[in-house]
């Protein structure tokens, strides 16, 4: 296939029979989010390269190998977002929204960049549901962070995925860790990887994250930082966990999780799942107390988390989780006689007007192959609409799946059909049973309100 008809390696399209999928869980996340006290945020997808060096940092493998970065034509060095907690602060800067009430708390949807291996769950361009929440240091806020994702993936009914946390301590309880990563590796140097040799010195933490099978079995037998954690992060960490306790989160804690960016502080966490291949964290997020900072701000603690949509639809389809049916079409509104087809655009404007889904034949169908058509995208009711209807006044609405029929005054169409499609409604509702029950969700709730 050409390059006119292929789109780019580890890139997807979403189709229109797969896009509700997406929207359901975009829907779910933004009302959860909100009821935690969230509020979205939206941040360009594309800022300067420097921020991602700053904060992401140099010795990453996102910085090092896998970003998106050009010139522009105005010769300055842009990057395409690999993620979204450091546009965010920028912004945070940028507005002086550090000056506001704390604490500041942001939701967001987005695509992100990151050239990596295309494997399943792994793409170049990938999208992300996340949260940030600056201003406080509570383990309570920590709690309530996990706690938010946990009740989206509760919401979902996802049981395949575990919750493991960790502390990755603070600079004071990090200097004597990398002293010892740094004794460690250099015991094994012959046989890392280029780009850890040179993390050895810089950054040793970076080398436990690396993706080289070779280093990464090196790394599994490496010092665990909760041995060195000072006592102020130890007690943060008996902190956060007491307080997933009160709220009932399960979680183990696993003391190999490091994450693989440089602003983490503290509390680092991941949701695993074995159900979808070797890229299995659906959801990685933590402590970053020190990033706001070293953009240039004063100090403000803060932590967030960011979870993978594709691994996320992965996940649910392989589980077998629900997912809503995609929207069908209310109404075909059947053209039998040249005599009627403005009568037919008119009502089928109208009706749009109530946000009712309707169809007409745009290309110049037989009746029969109309009727076809309106078969074939599982119309709910069709109505034809020729010379007999516009002279007697009335028209003969057809449910498609019972073949009950109905006969409606043309004058008050589109009044009449909303009432008789509700009244359905109300009776297939009371008979769903598919739909996991989560309370007043409104992508939940059967859809259509249109009245
Ligand atoms: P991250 O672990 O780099 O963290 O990414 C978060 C999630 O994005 C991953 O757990 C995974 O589900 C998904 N993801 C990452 N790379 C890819 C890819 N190439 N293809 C598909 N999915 C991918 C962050 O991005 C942090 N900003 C999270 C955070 C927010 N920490 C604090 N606040």
């Amino acid at each position: 296939m050409g390059l006119l008809t292929k789109a780019p390696r580890g890139t997807a399209d979403l189709l229109p029979a797969e896009s509700h999928k997406i929207q359901y869980l975009e829907t779910v996340f933004s009302e959860i989010a909100r009821s935690y006290g969230f509020r979205e945020i939206r941040v360009p997808v594309f800022e300067h390269t420097e921020l991602f060096h700053r904060s992401v940092g140099e010795t990453t493998d996102v910085v090092q190998k896998e970003m998106y970065t050009f010139n522009d034509n105005g010769g300055r060095s842009i990057t395409l977002r690999p993620e979204g907690t450091a546009g965010v602060a920028r912004a945070l800067l940028e507005h002086g929204l550090y000056s506001e009430a704390m604490p500041q708390k942001f939701y967001y949807q987005i695509s992100c960049y990151r050239y990596e291996k295309p494997q399943a769950g792994r793409l170049r361009e990938f999208h992300q549901f996340g949260v940030e929440c600056f201003g406080s240091a509570s383990p309570a806020a920590d709690a309530e962070v996990i706690g938010l994702a946990n009740r989206f993936f509760q919401t979902l009914s996802l049981d395949n995925l575990h919750l493991e946390i960790n502390s990755i301590g603070c600079p004071k309880c990090r200097a004597a860790y990398h002293k010892a990563l740094k004794a460690y590796f250099t015991a094994h140097i012959d046989s890392l990887c280029d780009t850890c040799k040179g993390r050895l010195e810089k950054n040793p933490m970076r080398i436990l994250d690396c993706k080289s099978p070779v280093c990464s079995a090196i790394a599994a037998k490496a010092p665990v930082i909760l041995d060195y954690l000072c006592d102020d992060c130890k007690e943060h960490f008996a902190g956060v966990q007491k307080n997933l306790d009160v709220l009932s989160i399960p979680y183990t804690v696993n003391p190999r999780i490091v994450r693989g960016l440089d602003y983490y502080t503290r509390t680092v966490f991941e949701f695993v799942s074995d159900a979808i291949g070797a890229q299995g964290t659906v959801c990685g997020g933590g402590r970053y107390d020190g990033l706001v900072a070293e953009m240039g701000g004063s100090a403000l603690p803060a932590l967030g988390f960011a979870m993978g949509v594709e691994r996320l639809r992965l996940l649910m389809e392989n589980t077998g989780k629900y997912f809503p049916e995609p929207e069908g079409y209310d109404l075909f509104l059947i053209c039998a006689d040249p005599a009627a087809f403005d009568t037919v655009s008119r009502l089928t404007a109208e009706l749009r007007d109530m946000l009712l889904n309707v169809e007409r034949d745009l290309c110049d169908r037989s009746v029969k192959a109309q009727m076809k058509y309106a078969n074939k995208i599982g119309a709910r009711y069709t109505a034809v609409l020729g010379e007999n209807e516009i002279q007697s006044g009335s028209v003969t609405v057809k449910n498609m799946h019972t073949g009950d029929t109905a006969s409606l005054p043309l004058d008050d169409f589109a009044d009449r059909f909303l009432s008789l499609l509700n009244d359905d409604s109300l009776r297939e509702w009371s008979d769903d049973t598919h739909a996991p029950q989560t309370g007043g969700f409104t992508v939940l709730d059967g859809g259509k309100k249109k009245d």
